[in-house]
This record gives structure tokens, sequence and C-alpha cells, in this order.
């Protein structure tokens, strides 16, 4: 009895907070935004929109047609019915990155200083001109302790921010997306998690981009980020059928009655995903080769790009992994109404911007 009515008493109080986080996810493709309620083992998506951007509104990480990001993102706000006005977003791209790094005990100051001393050689686009933080996820097993460092550069940061800022919405947190995909995959599979930690692939196959994250040992060892996607087979059906960016899209996407695509485009779509899957399986060798000594065991995929007929089997076969859908509605509650193209269609284009909306401020 006691457990239920402090159950209840948390999700009232989850409910009452008016200033919670909502999650951003300005992604290529379309701008995520969505707001959770609940606790770690209890969340709920209670809130989620998103909004389809204009090709080449965002090149990389560069945004390209600022005005209809901020439209877009308040439209999407409006359709997901969010108030609230302090957010987390989640930053990605070439001039973002992660590090795993063992770091000996010490106070917090020593260990911070250690980390920012030992960062210095891994930021490729500069430590001084980047934003940095960490979280320590546990002990080593060595001795010590893991910490996950993630670093930004400044510009990109404030380019992000100033969109928030012209939507008058507050940034409470940065965070990176494949963190929040790490993050999510925790929450989601928290019951077998200690299986999941002897080796597992995640990769979110977007419209630009595919992140990759190897989970090992308590949280990601590996992030890579390759510039591979959705759009580039969009661009493909474009060029080969002649037709436009939207009648393009909506070829790759739209099945007729029985679920199928026009051969042509499956055609299409065949070829690109072989170009594609081949990229992946390059960039993570080290991973699933038979007998290395960092070969993971399970492959979790997502993003919007992942609901391509055909993916799964071919990732499966060059992998020699099981591969499965990152099923975040497999834990995480939704009222089925928010899924008008499916919670399958739901759960790959969400995952990130449920993984940022999670976030807490400390
Ligand atoms: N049902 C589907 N079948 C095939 N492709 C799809 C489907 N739904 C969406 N896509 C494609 O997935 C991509 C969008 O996925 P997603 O929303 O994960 O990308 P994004 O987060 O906006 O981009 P990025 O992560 O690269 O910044 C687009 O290329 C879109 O055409
Ligand atoms: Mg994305």
């Amino acid at each position: 009895m006691a457990a239920s009515l402090k159950d209840q008493l948390d999700e009232f109080l989850s409910k009452l907070n008016p200033g919670s986080i909502f999650g951003i996810d300005i992604g290529a493709h379309s701008i995520k935004v969505c707001e959770v309620s609940g606790t770690p083992g209890k969340f709920k998506v209670e809130k989620f929109g998103s909004f389809v951007l204009s090709e080449a509104a965002i090149i990389e990480d560069e945004i390209q047609k600022p005005s209809e990001i901020v439209a877009g993102l308040l439209e999407a706000m409006v359709r997901a019915g969010i108030k609230s006005k302090v957010a987390c977003i989640g930053l990605y791209g070439p001039n973002t990155m992660t590090k795993r790094l063992n770091v000996p005990e010490g106070t917090k100051e020593e260990i911070e200083d250690h980390i920012m001393w030992e960062s210095e050689q891994y930021i490729t686009f500069g430590a001084d001109e980047s934003q940095i933080s960490f979280d320590i996820i546990g002990d080593n097993e060595g001795g010590g302790k893991d910490a996950i460092v993630a670093a930004a550069r400044s510009d990109i940061v404030d380019s992000f921010s100033n969109i928030l800022a012209d939507a008058k919405i507050q940034v409470k947190v940065v965070d990176l997306n494949v963190l929040a995909i790490s993050n999510i995959f925790e929450e989601v599979y928290k019951d077998e998690i200690d299986e999941y930690s002897e080796g597992t692939l995640i990769i979110d196959f977007g419209a630009q981009s595919t992140k990759i994250i190897v989970f090992k040992r308590g949280g990601p060892i590996f992030t890579k980020e390759l510039p591979i996607g959705g759009s580039l087979i969009t661009e493909e059906i474009q060029r080969q059928m002649g037709v436009s960016y939207e009648e393009a899209e909506d070829l790759k996407t739209t099945s007729d009655e029985n679920g199928n695509l026009p051969q042509e485009v499956l055609n299409i779509i065949n070829t690109q995903i072989d170009q594609q899957v081949a990229e992946v399986r390059k960039n993570i060798n080290f991973y699933v080769t038979q007998g290395s000594a960092e070969k993971v065991g399970h492959c979790f995929i997502t993003g919007g790009n992942s609901l391509l007929p055909g993916l799964i089997e071919k990732l499966s076969t060059l992998t020699g992994l099981e591969v499965k859908r990152l099923d975040v509605f497999s834990s995480i509650k939704v009222d089925e109404k928010k899924a008008e193209n499916g919670l399958e269609q739901l759960s790959a284009v969400a995952a990130v911007s449920i993984g940022l909306a999670m976030r807490k401020v400390d």
C-alpha cells in the first residue's frame, strides 16, 4: 500500500512541476520536441510533436535557415501542447565529441582538472573553443573511475542556443544526441543491462548522419557519426526518377495497401542500403570481428532511416549479430493516440527527444 501511495504521489508531483524540462532534437530532417513525466523505471511520454523541415534547412550541423527552424520549433511545441519554456537540447555533428576516460581517484576538483587536461589531447576542434562537461559513471575495474566526457565547439552551442533564445526558450541542459541515445537505451533495457553491458552496438540511422554507439561496462565506450543517412536515398530517388525532394520522400515512405513500395524505388533503396551498411560495417570492424577483444554481442537500431525495408536483414548479415529495433515503448509508457503512424515509427523517430526529455536538472 505504502509503495503505491508513494507512486501516486511521485506521479502527481511530476505532473505539477511547471518548469519541467522538455527535450528538443533539431534533426536534419525534422524537429522533435518531447515532454515526459515520472522517474526512472516509470517514465511516460506526455507530449510529443514534430515538424518536418524543408530540404537543406540544416547541413551537417550548420543552420542554413534559422527563421524556418524557429518557426518549426514553435509549431512542433504547439502540436505537442508543450507550454514549458525550459529545455534540454541535444547537439550532434563533427564539432561535438565524446570520450570515455579512466581517471584516478581524487577530489572533485582533482578529477575535473585531470579530465580537462586529458581532454585537450582528444578534442580535435580545439579544447579552448569548446564547452566540456563530464559524468562519472562508476568505478573502473582496474582502479579509478570511469568518466564520459562530452565536448562541443562553443560556436555550435551558441548557434543552437540562439535559435532557442529567438523562440523564448531557456536552455537548462546541453546534451549530445549520442549520449541521449545511450541513456534511453539504458532506461528501456534496465532489466537486462548487465547482459548488454558485455557489449552492445546501438545505431541511430538519421537523415544526414548515422550515429554509432558501442555500449559496454555501463556506458558508451565509443561513439562515431558517419555523414550518411536517409537524405542520400531521397536524393538518389529524386535524381533517378526525376521527381522533387518532397515527391521522393513520399515515394520512399508511402507503401501500398500490402505494405509494398514500387519496384523502381525498392531497387534504389536496396543499392543505397548496401552502401550505407557497408560503410557502417567498416567503422565497427573492431567490434564485430570474431575473436576481437572488444567484440559486441547485440545490436539495436533506431532513427527514421532504420525503418527502410530490408535494412535489418542486411545489417544482420554483415555484422553477424541479431539486429533488433530499440523499442522505446516496451518500457516507457505512451498514449497510442500520439502515434499517428504507429508505435514503431514513433519509437524510431522520437527516441533521441525522449532521451533528452528524461534529463533532470541536478
Ligand atoms: N517509414 C520510413 N521508411 C523509410 N525512411 C523513413 C521512414 N520514416 C522516416 N524516414 C527517413 O528517415 C529520415 C529521418 O529520420 P530522423 O527523424 O531520425 O532524422 P533526423 O533526426 O531529422 O536527422 P539527423 O539525425 O540526421 O539529424 C529521413 O531521411 C526520412 O526520409
Ligand atoms: Mg536524428
